[in-house]
Protein backbone atom coordinates (compact mmCIF):
# COMPACT_ATOMS: atom_id res chain seq x y z
CA UNK A 1 0.00 0.00 0.00
CA UNK A 2 0.93 3.63 -0.30
CA UNK A 3 2.95 4.97 2.64
CA UNK A 4 1.33 6.96 5.11
CA UNK A 5 3.05 10.39 3.79
CA UNK A 6 2.22 9.78 -0.57
CA UNK A 7 -1.28 10.15 -1.07
CA UNK A 8 -1.95 10.09 -5.25
CA UNK A 9 -5.16 12.49 -6.11
CA UNK A 10 -7.65 10.13 -7.53
CA UNK A 11 -9.14 11.99 -11.29
CA UNK A 12 -12.78 12.79 -10.54
CA UNK A 13 -14.52 12.21 -13.97
CA UNK A 14 -17.16 13.50 -16.09
CA UNK A 15 -20.65 12.20 -17.25
CA UNK A 16 -19.12 12.01 -20.40
CA UNK A 17 -15.92 9.71 -19.33
CA UNK A 18 -18.18 7.76 -17.42
CA UNK A 19 -20.44 6.90 -20.25
CA UNK A 20 -16.77 5.83 -22.27
CA UNK A 21 -15.97 3.68 -19.39
CA UNK A 22 -19.25 2.03 -19.24
CA UNK A 23 -18.99 1.20 -22.79
CA UNK A 24 -15.56 -0.20 -22.28
CA UNK A 25 -16.56 -2.01 -18.82
CA UNK A 26 -19.68 -3.41 -20.93
CA UNK A 27 -17.97 -5.19 -23.34
CA UNK A 28 -15.78 -6.86 -21.35
CA UNK A 29 -18.72 -8.19 -19.37
CA UNK A 30 -20.51 -9.50 -22.29
CA UNK A 31 -16.62 -11.14 -23.38
CA UNK A 32 -16.61 -12.39 -20.17
CA UNK A 33 -20.15 -13.89 -20.03
CA UNK A 34 -19.69 -15.80 -23.24
CA UNK A 35 -16.28 -17.06 -21.95
CA UNK A 36 -18.59 -18.15 -18.91
CA UNK A 37 -20.90 -20.02 -21.44
CA UNK A 38 -17.87 -21.94 -22.79
CA UNK A 39 -16.77 -23.46 -19.94
CA UNK A 40 -16.75 -27.51 -19.75
CA UNK A 41 -14.47 -30.12 -19.09
CA UNK A 42 -12.19 -31.03 -21.51
CA UNK A 43 -11.29 -27.37 -22.46
CA UNK A 44 -7.76 -26.32 -21.96
CA UNK A 45 -7.13 -22.21 -20.71
CA UNK A 46 -5.64 -21.17 -23.80
CA UNK A 47 -8.74 -21.66 -25.95
CA UNK A 48 -10.44 -18.65 -23.58
CA UNK A 49 -7.61 -16.72 -24.78
CA UNK A 50 -8.60 -17.20 -28.57
CA UNK A 51 -12.18 -16.84 -28.18
CA UNK A 52 -10.69 -13.14 -25.91
CA UNK A 53 -8.84 -11.87 -28.32
CA UNK A 54 -11.07 -12.64 -31.11
CA UNK A 55 -14.45 -11.16 -29.29
CA UNK A 56 -11.89 -8.19 -29.03
CA UNK A 57 -11.43 -7.72 -32.80
CA UNK A 58 -14.86 -8.32 -33.80
CA UNK A 59 -15.84 -5.16 -31.13
CA UNK A 60 -13.17 -3.07 -32.42
CA UNK A 61 -11.86 -2.53 -29.06
CA UNK A 62 -7.78 -3.38 -27.11
CA UNK A 63 -7.37 -6.22 -24.94
CA UNK A 64 -5.53 -4.45 -21.66
CA UNK A 65 -3.59 -7.03 -20.06
CA UNK A 66 -1.74 -7.82 -23.19
CA UNK A 67 1.85 -6.34 -22.51
CA UNK A 68 0.82 -4.25 -19.32
CA UNK A 69 3.85 -4.61 -17.21
CA UNK A 70 4.81 -7.39 -19.70
CA UNK A 71 2.05 -9.65 -18.85
CA UNK A 72 2.25 -11.71 -22.06
CA UNK A 73 -1.36 -12.50 -23.04
CA UNK A 74 -4.99 -10.81 -23.09
CA UNK A 75 -6.74 -12.97 -20.20
CA UNK A 76 -5.84 -14.25 -16.91
CA UNK A 77 -7.67 -17.34 -16.55
CA UNK A 78 -6.94 -19.18 -12.75
CA UNK A 79 -7.97 -22.42 -11.79
CA UNK A 80 -8.67 -24.03 -8.57
CA UNK A 81 -5.66 -22.88 -6.02
CA UNK A 82 -4.75 -20.05 -8.67
CA UNK A 83 -5.95 -16.59 -7.07
CA UNK A 84 -5.30 -14.56 -10.08
CA UNK A 85 -3.36 -13.82 -12.92
CA UNK A 86 -3.22 -17.26 -14.04
CA UNK A 87 -1.53 -17.23 -17.72
CA UNK A 88 -4.02 -19.41 -20.18
CA UNK A 89 -1.85 -22.91 -21.26
CA UNK A 90 -2.78 -25.69 -24.05
CA UNK A 91 -1.51 -27.70 -21.30
CA UNK A 92 -4.08 -26.65 -18.00
CA UNK A 93 -7.17 -28.99 -19.44
CA UNK A 94 -10.59 -28.36 -17.41
CA UNK A 95 -12.04 -31.17 -15.16
CA UNK A 96 -15.28 -31.29 -13.78
CA UNK A 97 -15.24 -29.88 -10.60
CA UNK A 98 -12.45 -27.55 -11.20
CA UNK A 99 -13.25 -23.51 -10.41
CA UNK A 100 -12.03 -21.36 -12.71
CA UNK A 101 -11.53 -16.92 -12.77
CA UNK A 102 -11.31 -15.21 -15.98
CA UNK A 103 -10.00 -11.93 -15.33
CA UNK A 104 -10.48 -9.48 -18.56
CA UNK A 105 -9.96 -5.94 -19.71
CA UNK A 106 -10.01 -3.61 -22.67
CA UNK A 107 -9.17 -0.49 -23.71
CA UNK A 108 -12.34 1.33 -25.75
CA UNK A 109 -11.67 5.70 -27.06
CA UNK A 110 -8.84 5.16 -24.26
CA UNK A 111 -10.53 4.42 -21.48
CA UNK A 112 -10.31 1.39 -19.44
CA UNK A 113 -12.69 -1.89 -18.51
CA UNK A 114 -11.99 -4.19 -16.12
CA UNK A 115 -13.75 -7.11 -14.42
CA UNK A 116 -13.70 -10.81 -13.33
CA UNK A 117 -15.92 -13.46 -12.52
CA UNK A 118 -15.31 -17.42 -11.43
CA UNK A 119 -17.56 -20.35 -12.44
CA UNK A 120 -17.59 -23.79 -11.84
CA UNK A 121 -16.88 -26.88 -14.39
CA UNK A 122 -19.73 -29.05 -13.93
CA UNK A 123 -20.22 -29.75 -10.83
CA UNK A 124 -18.31 -28.56 -7.83
CA UNK A 125 -18.24 -29.22 -4.33
CA UNK A 126 -20.51 -27.57 -1.87
CA UNK A 127 -17.69 -25.92 -0.54
CA UNK A 128 -16.34 -24.41 -3.74
CA UNK A 129 -20.17 -23.37 -4.32
CA UNK A 130 -20.28 -21.25 -0.92
CA UNK A 131 -16.94 -20.12 -1.99
CA UNK A 132 -18.20 -18.43 -4.93
CA UNK A 133 -21.19 -17.15 -3.49
CA UNK A 134 -19.88 -15.79 -0.57
CA UNK A 135 -16.82 -13.80 -2.52
CA UNK A 136 -19.78 -12.55 -5.11
CA UNK A 137 -21.90 -11.38 -2.41
CA UNK A 138 -18.53 -9.85 -0.58
CA UNK A 139 -18.25 -7.82 -4.05
CA UNK A 140 -21.84 -5.97 -3.86
CA UNK A 141 -21.57 -6.00 0.10
CA UNK A 142 -18.46 -3.56 -1.01
CA UNK A 143 -20.10 -1.67 -3.77
CA UNK A 144 -23.50 -0.60 -1.32
CA UNK A 145 -20.25 1.01 0.54
CA UNK A 146 -19.53 2.82 -2.09
CA UNK A 147 -21.12 5.73 -1.70
CA UNK A 148 -20.47 9.83 -1.32
CA UNK A 149 -19.83 10.62 2.29
CA UNK A 150 -18.20 7.38 3.02
CA UNK A 151 -14.11 6.25 2.91
CA UNK A 152 -12.07 3.62 1.04
CA UNK A 153 -12.40 1.63 4.49
CA UNK A 154 -16.15 1.60 4.20
CA UNK A 155 -15.42 -0.95 1.31
CA UNK A 156 -12.79 -3.21 2.59
CA UNK A 157 -14.20 -3.41 5.90
CA UNK A 158 -17.56 -4.55 4.49
CA UNK A 159 -15.88 -7.06 2.15
CA UNK A 160 -13.44 -8.41 4.90
CA UNK A 161 -16.29 -8.88 7.10
CA UNK A 162 -18.77 -10.80 5.14
CA UNK A 163 -16.03 -13.08 3.72
CA UNK A 164 -15.34 -13.72 7.28
CA UNK A 165 -18.21 -14.54 8.73
CA UNK A 166 -18.60 -17.10 6.30
CA UNK A 167 -15.20 -18.61 7.89
CA UNK A 168 -13.17 -17.78 4.56
CA UNK A 169 -10.43 -15.08 4.22
CA UNK A 170 -9.55 -12.14 1.87
CA UNK A 171 -6.30 -12.02 0.09
CA UNK A 172 -4.01 -9.17 0.93
CA UNK A 173 -1.14 -8.90 -1.64
CA UNK A 174 -3.94 -7.51 -4.43
CA UNK A 175 -6.23 -4.66 -4.31
CA UNK A 176 -8.78 -2.92 -6.35
CA UNK A 177 -7.80 0.05 -7.56
CA UNK A 178 -8.85 3.39 -9.58
CA UNK A 179 -9.62 2.83 -13.54
CA UNK A 180 -10.01 5.63 -16.38
CA UNK A 181 -7.26 6.22 -18.84
CA UNK A 182 -5.20 4.25 -16.74
CA UNK A 183 -6.14 0.63 -16.29
CA UNK A 184 -4.87 1.25 -12.21
CA UNK A 185 -4.89 4.58 -10.89
CA UNK A 186 -5.19 5.84 -7.13
CA UNK A 187 -7.32 5.24 -4.97
CA UNK A 188 -5.80 1.54 -3.82
CA UNK A 189 -9.53 -0.77 -2.61
CA UNK A 190 -8.21 -2.96 -0.17
CA UNK A 191 -10.44 -5.89 0.55
CA UNK A 192 -9.52 -5.54 4.34
CA UNK A 193 -9.77 -2.42 6.41
CA UNK A 194 -11.27 -0.77 9.07
CA UNK A 195 -14.47 1.49 8.52
CA UNK A 196 -14.23 5.75 8.50
CA UNK A 197 -10.47 4.80 6.86
CA UNK A 198 -8.30 5.73 3.91
CA UNK A 199 -9.24 7.93 1.29
CA UNK A 200 -12.75 9.99 0.80
CA UNK A 201 -15.25 8.75 -1.78
CA UNK A 202 -16.38 11.53 -4.27
CA UNK A 203 -18.59 11.87 -6.65
CA UNK A 204 -16.59 10.93 -10.35
CA UNK A 205 -14.54 8.68 -8.74
CA UNK A 206 -14.48 5.44 -10.84
CA UNK A 207 -12.76 2.31 -8.63
CA UNK A 208 -12.65 -1.53 -9.82
CA UNK A 209 -13.84 -3.35 -6.38
CA UNK A 210 -12.19 -6.84 -6.45
CA UNK A 211 -12.18 -9.37 -3.75
CA UNK A 212 -9.96 -12.39 -3.92
CA UNK A 213 -11.19 -14.96 -1.53
CA UNK A 214 -9.33 -17.77 -0.05
CA UNK A 215 -11.28 -21.31 1.24
CA UNK A 216 -8.15 -21.15 3.39
CA UNK A 217 -5.31 -19.01 4.13
CA UNK A 218 -4.57 -15.75 2.53
CA UNK A 219 -0.81 -15.99 2.35
CA UNK A 220 0.02 -16.35 -1.23
CA UNK A 221 2.90 -17.51 -3.63
CA UNK A 222 3.92 -16.54 -7.20
CA UNK A 223 4.71 -20.06 -9.17
CA UNK A 224 7.95 -20.22 -11.35
CA UNK A 225 6.31 -18.37 -14.59
CA UNK A 226 6.42 -14.92 -12.36
CA UNK A 227 3.10 -14.36 -12.71
CA UNK A 228 0.50 -17.18 -11.51
CA UNK A 229 -0.90 -16.22 -7.56
CA UNK A 230 -1.88 -18.98 -5.57
CA UNK A 231 -3.08 -19.66 -2.00
CA UNK A 232 0.23 -20.79 -0.14
CA UNK A 233 -1.76 -23.94 1.25
CA UNK A 234 -3.21 -24.41 -2.37
CA UNK A 235 -6.98 -24.30 -1.04
CA UNK A 236 -9.93 -22.78 -3.42
CA UNK A 237 -9.58 -18.98 -4.33
CA UNK A 238 -12.53 -17.20 -6.34
CA UNK A 239 -11.94 -13.76 -7.73
CA UNK A 240 -14.89 -11.30 -8.81
CA UNK A 241 -14.61 -7.39 -10.14
CA UNK A 242 -16.55 -5.00 -10.91
CA UNK A 243 -15.85 -1.58 -12.48
CA UNK A 244 -18.06 0.95 -10.98
CA UNK A 245 -18.79 4.85 -10.91
CA UNK A 246 -19.67 7.05 -7.89
CA UNK A 247 -22.82 8.78 -8.72
CA UNK A 248 -25.12 11.79 -7.12
CA UNK A 249 -27.67 8.67 -7.07
CA UNK A 250 -24.86 6.37 -5.51
CA UNK A 251 -22.73 3.46 -6.90
CA UNK A 252 -22.98 2.63 -10.60
CA UNK A 253 -22.02 -0.65 -11.81
CA UNK A 254 -20.35 -0.10 -15.38
CA UNK A 255 -19.16 -3.58 -15.52
CA UNK A 256 -23.22 -4.57 -15.91
CA UNK A 257 -24.93 -5.39 -18.99
N1 LIG B 1 -7.83 -7.18 -12.95
C1 LIG B 1 -6.39 -7.22 -12.77
C2 LIG B 1 -5.99 -5.97 -12.05
O1 LIG B 1 -6.79 -5.11 -11.91
C3 LIG B 1 -5.74 -7.36 -14.08
C4 LIG B 1 -4.30 -7.07 -14.17
S1 LIG B 1 -3.56 -8.41 -14.87
C5 LIG B 1 -2.24 -7.88 -15.75
O2 LIG B 1 -4.91 -5.84 -11.55
F1 LIG B 1 -1.86 -8.90 -16.35
F2 LIG B 1 -2.62 -6.98 -16.60
F3 LIG B 1 -1.33 -7.38 -14.97
CO1 LIG C 1 -8.71 -4.91 -11.59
Amino acid sequence: MYSRFYKPKPRLKTQKEIELLRKANAIVMEILLYLKEEVKPGRNTYEFEEMAIKLCEKKGVKPAFKGYRGYPYALCVSVNEEIVHGMPRKDKVLKEGDIVSFDFGVIYEGYFGDAALTVGVGKISEEAEKLLKVTEEALYKGIEKAHFGNKIGDISYAIQAYVEKYGFNVIRDFVGHGIGRDLHEPPEVPNYGKPGRGPKIEIGMTIAIEPMVSAGTYEIEILEDGWTAVTKDRSLAAHFEHTIAITPKGPKILSRI
